[in-house]
């Protein structure tokens, strides 16, 4: 366990009296990436939200870089330095592509979505249009980006390539590795294996709420991982 971790212990996740996620147990470290995988409906959304302080957490703890998270609301823990991707409601539909970019910073500095950019040429073709009109994974694609250009030292994603074409879904993988060799830490949520495969350090397996494989994702293999999703 490190000091410049997110650490989590015995978590309990839901809504109001409903238990979702119970017993969780883990880490997220910088320079690493935590993917959470897991069937549809297992809780996987509801563990980002009540990391990412959109959803009060029920039980057990939470730390930051040695802080008592639990109580801290969002606005707090991104200040703090964990920035969040939903997974739906990704962005804002009327404001442009570029002012979803630039809403959260306080100046106009491009080299911050340098890389993304390049690596998206779609969005810069539309960076003027409203982004409501971008299509699903289109969105999926700014917000990624928008979460990478904020440089916070943890990020959470929520299912980043859903929907996003399988020539993108490559070159987040690649942006991924370049944000995480400069020392950022993420936990990714997702359906896609073979993402997770591109990307991940450790792998997380959740269902019905609980944990039920958890490891280094070079020892665990993909047969494992697959064991758990396809029943
Ligand atoms: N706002 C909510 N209120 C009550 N239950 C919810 C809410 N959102 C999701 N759930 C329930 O929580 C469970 C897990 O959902 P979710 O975390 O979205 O799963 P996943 O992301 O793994 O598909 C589901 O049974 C879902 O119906
Ligand atoms: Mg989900």
């Amino acid at each position: 366990m490190s000091d410049a971790s997110l650490v989590f212990t015995e978590l309990v996740c839901g809504y109001g009296d409903t238990v979702i996620v119970r017993g969780l147990s883990g880490e997220a470290r910088p320079g690493r990436v935590l993917g959470v995988v897991g069937r549809n409906g297992v809780g996987k959304s509801t563990l980002l939200r009540s990391l990412a302080g959109f959803l009060p957490l029920l039980g057990g703890q939470l730390r930051w870089q040695g802080q008592d998270l639990a109580r801290l609301p969002a606005h707090a823990r991104l200040a703090a330095g964990i920035a969040y991707a939903p997974q739906e409601n990704v962005v804002f539909g009327e404001l442009s592509v570029a002012d979803n970019l630039w809403l959260h910073l306080p100046s106009r500095d491009a080299a911050r979505y340098e890389a993304a950019l390049a690596a998206f040429p779609r969005l810069v073709q539309r960076v003027r249009q409203r982004a409501g009109l971008l299509s699903g994974g289109e969105r999926k694609l700014l917000s990624f980006t928008r979460t990478l250009g904020l440089r916070a030292p943890l990020s959470l994603l929520d299912e980043p390539t859903e929907g996003v074409q399988p020539e993108n879904i490559d070159r987040m993988a690649r942006l991924l590795d370049q944000a995480r060799s400069a020392g950022r830490g993420f936990v990714v949520v997702e359906q896609n294996l073979g993402f997770i495969e591109q990307v991940a350090d450790e792998v997380l397996v959740l269902d019905h709420g609980r944990c039920v494989l958890q490891g280094a994702l070079r020892t665990l293999g993909r047969e494992a991982l697959e064991q758990h999703l396809l029943v």
